[in-house]
């Protein structure tokens, strides 16, 4: 089965809003419950979704792209941003279930800490790179 057509089966049982976001935007790339979707990094106990949640939000908004190490691997690949399709609350809602299912305990983001960093980057149009988040 190809990528995208098990990620809509999975999809299709996907009970809350923020899985059904990740199953739509998401899947396709990251690996999920061991899945092997497709080549982006995992997300399971990852530094960068149990860390500060300002990152994650800043990755997923806006993309990223250049090295990153990712529990103690290397990747250099591309993920373009999300933040024109979907709006503060969907981000709020996609990022909190990322961080309950991926990143257990981490606490919830909330749609104030997405608007805030859509503010803080609102002139923004490239990608993140790993050197500019870690600054
Ligand atoms: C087109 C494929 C693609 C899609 C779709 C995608 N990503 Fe990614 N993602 C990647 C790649 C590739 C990287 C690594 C980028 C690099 O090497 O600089 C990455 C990196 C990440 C990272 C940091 C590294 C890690 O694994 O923890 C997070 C967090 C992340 N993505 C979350 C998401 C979320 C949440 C979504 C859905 C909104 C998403 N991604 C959609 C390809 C994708």
């Amino acid at each position: 089965m190809g990528a995208l057509a098990l990620a809509a089966t999975v999809a299709a049982g996907a009970e809350e809003p923020g899985e059904k976001l990740f199953f739509s935007y998401c899947a396709a790339c990251h690996r999920y419950d061991g899945q092997e979707m497709g080549e982006a990094p995992p997300l399971e106990e990852a530094e960068w979704v149990t860390g500060p949640e300002s990152r994650l939000i800043r990755i997923v908004m806006h993309g990223l792209t250049g090295r990153i190490v990712v529990r103690g691997e290397t990747h250099d690949r591309e993920m373009p941003g999300f933040g024109e399709i979907l709006d503060d609350e969907k981000l709020a809602e996609l990022l909190s279930f990322v961080r309950r299912h991926f990143g257990e305990p981490s606490p919830a983001i909330s749609v104030e800490a997405v608007k805030k960093v859509r503010q803080a980057d609102s002139g923004r149009s490239r990608y993140w790179t790993v050197e500019e988040l870690e600054r």
